[in-house]
C-alpha cells in the first residue's frame, strides 16, 4: 500500500462502498462530500464520481486540484456529451471513464496514475527556461497522453477523443522548436516500449507534416494520427508486446490483430474522422498488397496511411531496446528505399530529406 490518502468524491451511495474497498488496497481512501472542501494534505489522488454538471458539486474538486494541482485525478463520467468532457479537461482529468467501470478497475487505474505525471499541471515551456527542460516535459505530457489512451482501451476497450487532444501541442511544439534530434534522444529515455514506440512516430509525423508545409490543422491531423495508430496494442498479451527478441508464427499472428482491435476502439469511442480511423486500421498494408489486415493495394490506401507507414517503419528501425541499439539513420533510409513496391517512394524520399535536415 502507498504512503498517503486517496479521496472519493461520489454523490452515488450505490457505488460509494464498492469504490472505497478496492482504493483502499492502494492506499486509505476517504469518501467526501462532493461539494466540501478539502485541505490537500497527505493526498495523493482523488476519484471524481460526480455529475459534472452541476457546478456546486465542483467546488470541492477545484478547492482540491487548486491546492495541489498534480494530484492524479480519475472521472467516472455520468456521460461523455461535450460539456462534461470539457469540464473534466478543465479540470486535468488524468482519465475519464465510464460510470460503470468495474471498482477493481478504477483502483487499477489510479494505482498506475499514481507513478505518472498529470498532463495539465506541467507548463509546455516555462518562463527563462531552454528547451532542455521544456522537451523533456513535452515529452511527460505527451506520455501521460499516450498512457491515459493505452490505460483507458485496456481497461474499457474505448478512449477519450478528447485526451488526444492534449498531446498534439507538445509534439509539434518540441518538435518545431526544438527540432527532431532532441525529440527522439529524449524519447529514447523510455523504457516502454509501445510509448517509446508511439511517441517516435508521433515525433517524425510532426516533423514530416512541417516540412511538406501543412497547414496547422493537418499538421494536427497528422500527429492525432500517428499518436493513436498503435492504440490497439493495449489489448495484445504483454509477453508477445515486450518479447525481447522475434515473435514465433502464432504470436506474429497475435500481434498483428493490433490494427483492427485498434480500429474497433475507436470506432466504439466515436469522435475520431475517417481518416484516423483508416490508420489505425491499415497502416500496416503495403501497396503491392502484401500488408494486412485487409491486403489493400494502391488507390485504396489513402495518403494519410502511407505517411505513417513510412514514419512507422522507421520508427520501429531507429527505437532503442534493451537488446539492440538504434539503427543509424543512413542504414534505416536505406532500408526503406529497398522497399520500392510497398511503400510510396516520393513520400519515402521526402520522409528522407525532412528527417536528414531535422
Ligand atoms: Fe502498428
Ligand atoms: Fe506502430
Amino acid at each position: 500500500m502507498r504512503p498517503g490518502t486517496l479521496v472519493l468524491f461520489t454523490d452515488r451511495p450505490a457505488q460509494r462502498e464498492g469504490l472505497l474497498r478496492a482504493l483502499d488496497a492502494v492506499a486509505p481512501c476517504h469518501p467526501r462530500d462532493a461539494a466540501a472542501v478539502v485541505p490537500a494534505g497527505d493526498c495523493i489522488g482523488f476519484v471524481a464520481d460526480v455529475d459534472l454538471l452541476q457546478p456546486s458539486l465542483l467546488r470541492g474538486l477545484r478547492a482540491l486540484i487548486a491546492e495541489a494541482p498534480r494530484l492524479p485525478r480519475l472521472f467516472l463520467m455520468r456521460d461523455t456529451g461535450a460539456r462534461s468532457l470539457a469540464t473534466a479537461r478543465s479540470l486535468g482529468a488524468s482519465l475519464c471513464l465510464p460510470p460503470d467501470t468495474a471498482a477493481g478497475a478504477v483502483a487499477e487505474a489510479m494505482r498506475t496514475h499514481l507513478t505518472r505525471p498529470v498532463p495539465e499541471a506541467v507548463p509546455l515551456r516555462p518562463a527563462g527556461s531552454g528547451w532542455g527542460t521544456g522537451i523533456a516535459q513535452a515529452a511527460d505530457r505527451a506520455g501521460a497522453v499516450l498512457a491515459g489512451l493505452l490505460d483507458a482501451a485496456r481497461l474499457t476497450g474505448t478512449v477519450d477523443p478528447m485526451l488526444v487532444e492534449h498531446g498534439l501541442d507538445p509534439i509539434l511544439g518540441a518538435v518545431g522548436e526544438a527540432g527532431l534530434g532532441a525529440w527522439l534522444d529524449t524519447v529514447r529515455a523510455y523504457d516502454d516500449a509501445t510509448y517509446q514506440h508511439c511517441l517516435l512516430v508521433a515525433g517524425l509525423a510532426a516533423t514530416f507534416a512541417i516540412d511538406l508545409g501543412f497547414s496547422l490543422r493537418d499538421r494536427e491531423q497528422v500527429v492525432r494520427a500517428a499518436l493513436v495508430h498503435d492504440v490497439g496494442k493495449a489489448l495484445i498479451p504483454l509477453e508477445i508486446l515486450n518479447k525481447a527478441g522475434p515473435l514465433e508464427p502464432a504470436e506474429r499472428t497475435v500481434m498483428r490483430t493490433h490494427a483492427a482491435l485498434g480500429h474497433a476502439i475507436l470506432v466504439e469511442a466515436g469522435g475520431f474522422d475517417a481518416s484516423i480511423l483508416a490508420v489505425v486500421r491499415h497502416h500496416h498494408e503495403l501497396l503491392d498488397g502484401t500488408g494486412y489486415p485487409d491486403r489493400l493495394s494502391g488507390d485504396a490506401i489513402p495518403d494519410i496511411v502511407r505517411m505513417i507507414t513510412v514514419c512507422d517503419i522507421y520508427a520501429a528501425l531507429a527505437e532503442r531496446r534493451p537488446y539492440r541499439a538504434p539503427m543509424p539513420p543512413l542504414e534505416a533510409f536505406r532500408i526503406l528505399r529497398g522497399m520500392e513496391g510497398k511503400l510510396d517512394m516520393a513520400l519515402a524520399r521526402s520522409f528522407e530529406r525532412a528527417v536528414a535536415k531535422a
